[in-house]
């Protein structure tokens, strides 16, 4: 295999940006579980260990002109791209090392208020997790803030066979690492037919590797074919980084704040039995079988009293991320379906359909006045869970214009990538994915094409045979294509755009 230190380096990483990832989701987080978040507008100091393509960090580079953002991969390629994109941009506060975590030491880096790592624990083998925290132990400061996401047990423990099944029947083969994964996927494939047990005894293993079938082939090599692969319950994560000076804080993920999203009235009763911490949320990974954690560790954060948590939270701005008319009034949680009840929720969202408010914002409103406050604060946990809603900020011009080269330089990047791939808003500090059809219809306005973006579009997707569907058929003929075309950039213009003007975006 083409290995570093275990890890495969012949295969480029995708370009992901995960919202969790981000300094204003991470203190949301903490604010959610009583902790004091990182006041961001004095200036503060982020690390992304393993950062793969480093979009994530050039993303929150631009949106926080404040922070100084670093980040360490061993991957080349992955820290040319970064450095190519941050330079485009004319970000100065991004900072891309190529560098081993055995090397963490003899780079200079500041301290830093936050070190996250995404993909990374459960990827590398032992030895690189104590350079790991070591280096936690070192430079993250007090009070500073860690995000962690690992493989987790036992949502793993069916699923681990076929990791195995895959990299052994790939480490015999000859050939490039592409093939070898592609021959690996092709040999399980062709056992899945021919209904072995591992797929067919009951697990949902058949499920989860045709699932698998459908992510990039990039993803599937990361994922599964490095040598070294450990997944955790989450109690010994956190014994494993009680020496570097980390307690568990709480999840990254709203919803995972939320235990009466997440579980049955019966379950609930029994977590709530466990007094201790750390075993009831083990015993969560029990209930809810996750495969992926994504946890926040704290250095000694301080705690907010009740009465300052209240007060914060009634501060604290939030934007919705998809536009009231087309949000549909219910979700699905892991406990089922929640209905918006109409009489709290509509209010709720036209207000914020409107622009990003506070609580208390809210709750001057008319409409609003009359509810009771915990009523509109349930209401907006469960918007926040759902991913409709994320923390938001009036942005400082420099945010604003920074975001703005980041996005003209992704948007030319990616011009014929037809994935749904992230823009910046400066509002949300955060990304937003967009189709590919959405991007060029932005990437028109500033090509002088925006009063009639259908013939520059039509030209585009002609020099690189692109062709549009619709309901589920490809359109053969350039008549059709036009049509669809003028047809979803008229939707586009009537729905879209206006929130993303209002998440400045464009
Ligand atoms: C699964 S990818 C995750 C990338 C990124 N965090 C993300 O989520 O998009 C793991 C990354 O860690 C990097 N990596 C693995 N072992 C490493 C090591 N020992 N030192 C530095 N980087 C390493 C790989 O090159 C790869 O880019």
């Amino acid at each position: 295999m083409d290995w570093k230190d275990g890890y495969i380096t012949g295969i480029e990483y995708v370009h992901g940006v995960y919202r969790e990832l981000a300094p204003s989701v991470l203190n949301m987080a903490l604010l959610l579980q009583s902790l004091e978040p990182i006041p961001l507008q004095e200036g503060f100091t982020y690390c992304d260990l393993g950062c793969g393509q480093g979009e994530s960090v050039n993303l929150f580079a631009a949106c926080h002109p404040e922070g100084r953002f670093h980040a360490v991969d061993f991957n080349a390629a992955h820290i040319a791209g970064a450095r190519t994109l941050a330079s485009r941009t004319g970000l100065k506060n991004a900072t891309f090392w190529e560098a081993s975590f055995s090397q963490l030491e003899s780079i200079t880096l500041p301290d830093f208020d936050f070190v996250v790592m995404h993909g990374i624990y459960s990827w590398v083998g032992e030895e690189n997790r104590r350079y790991i925290r070591e280096f936690l132990r070192k430079k993250l400061k007090p009070g500073g803030v860690v995000y962690l996401s690992y493989n987790s047990l036992p949502g793993w423990s069916p699923h681990a066979p076929l990791r195995q099944l895959l990299s052994s029947y790939a480490d015999s083969q000859p050939g490039t690492l592409e093939q070898r994964v592609d021959r690996a996927v092709a040999f399980a494939e062709r056992l899945k037919e021919a209904g072995i047990a591992l797929f067919d005894g009951g697990t949902s293993t058949r499920d989860f590797f045709e699932y698998l079938c459908t992510l990039p082939r990039n993803y599937i090599a990361h994922e599964f074919f490095n040598r070294d692969w450990t997944p955790y319950y989450h109690a010994d994560v956190v014994r494993e980084l009680a020496p570097a000076g980390l307690a568990f804080a709480g999840a990254a993920n709203f919803v995972d704040h939320q235990d009466m999203l997440r579980f049955s009235q019966p379950q609930q009763e029994i977590l709530d039995e466990v007094a201790d911490r750390v075993l009831r949320e083990t015993l969560k990974d029990f209930t809810a079988c996750p495969m992926l954690r994504r946890d926040i560790f704290t250095k000694g954060r301080p705690r907010l009293t009740p009465e300052e948590q209240v007060e914060r939270f009634r501060a604290q701005r939030l934007a919705l991320v998809v536009s009231a008319g087309s949000l549909e009034r219910k979700a699905l949680f892991p406990v089922g379906e929640v209905l918006f009840d109409r009489e709290l929720y509509d209010p709720i969202l036209a207000a914020l359909d409107q622009r990003p408010q506070t609580l208390d914002q809210l709750m001057q409103r008319d409409e609003l006045a009359s509810l009771r406050i915990g009523r509109v604060v349930e209401a907006l946990l469960v918007l926040l869970s759902a991913e409709c809603l994320l923390p938001a900020v009036e942005p400082p011009l420099l945010a604003t214009i920074a975001v703005k080269n980041l996005n003209a330089a992704l948007l030319d990047r990616e011009l014929n990538n037809l994935e749904k791939l992230s823009l910046a808003s400066p509002v949300l500090q955060n990304a937003l994915k967009l189709e590919w059809l959405e991007r060029l219809l932005i990437a028109c306005q500033s090509t002088g094409a925006g009063s009639d973006p259908v013939p520059w579009i039509w030209d585009n997707m002609k020099a690189h045979n692109h062709k549009l569907s619709r309901d589920g058929e490809i359109l053969m003929s350039e008549e059709d294509n036009l049509a669809e075309l003028r047809s979803q950039a008229e939707t586009f213009r009537n729905e879209k755009l206006p929130l993303l003007r209002k998440l400045g975006i464009v």
